[in-house]
């Protein structure tokens, strides 16, 4: 497929809904590059955990944002690569640790500001897919295409469940559920841009389908710059 220079597209939604899989696949398919924005706040969230700072400490959580010097890249294999004051953290960032406390330092507005800046620069040099949950709304508002991947909660936790359960981890499906619900409601509830679809975004509901079938459907939405 002939993919314009410049193309931008958003893909956002909850926890689970399929956005990095989705995302990476139309990417790769659209031959453009790709951006996991959760990706940032989680790598934001470790080096407060690292540092032992309280991720309720919104001025101390903000100075962390603004100190590190963050940069995210592709593998040879096509895998994000994040990188902090020059570590490779990334095998890091999908802990349950993480999990448990980046939507809390996610809300900070100061943490917000930065990561945006940082993320919008990535996309100013060329055609990307980006995912995350304030996309189409904040980040690149003007996207030429924005998605809303959704799921049910049962369909997320089922999804997260396994990943994790893949990963070695002993989690129970009942603990996933759970904590998806409580990030669900932290991201739609905070008072900065909150979790919501763009008033110009397409629903695509991905419960009952395969991840060929929610590339298509998007590839196909895919409009002509
Ligand atoms: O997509 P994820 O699970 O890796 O995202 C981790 C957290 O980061 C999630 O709880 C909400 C937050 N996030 C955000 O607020 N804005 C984004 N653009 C991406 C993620």
């Amino acid at each position: 497929m002939k993919t314009p220079n410049r193309i931008q597209i958003a893909i956002d939604g909850p926890v689970g809904a399929g956005k990095t899989t989705v995302g990476r696949r139309l990417a790769q398919v659209l031959g453009v590059r790709f951006l996991d924005t959760g990706l940032t706040y989680r790598a934001v969230t470790r080096e407060c955990l690292a540092r032992g700072i309280d991720p309720s400490d919104a001025g101390a959580v903000g100075r962390v944002a603004l100190s590190i010097k963050l940069s995210v890249g592709i593998s040879d294999t096509g895998d994000p690569v994040v990188i902090v004051d020059g570590k490779d953290v990334t095998e890091e960032l999908r802990s349950v640790d993480i999990d448990r406390t980046v939507s809390a330092v996610s809300a900070i507005p100061a943490v917000r500001q930065h990561m945006v800046r940082a993320q919008r620069a990535i996309a100013s040099s060329s055609a990307i897919v980006m995912v995350g949950r304030d996309i189409g709304t904040v980040v690149l508002p003007g996207a030429h295409l924005k998605i809303f991947l959704t799921a049910s909660d049962a369909t997320r936790a089922r999804r997260r469940h396994a990943e994790l359960s893949a990963q070695g981890s002993k989690v129970t499906y009942d603990a996933v559920l759970d904590a998806l619900r409580s990030r669900d409601r932290i991201d739609s509830e905070r008072e900065t841009s909150p979790l919501r679809p763009a008033r110009d975004a397409r629903i695509v509901d991905t419960d009952n389908m395969s991840l060929e079938e929610v590339v298509n459907t998007i590839v196909r939405l895919v409009p002509a710059v």
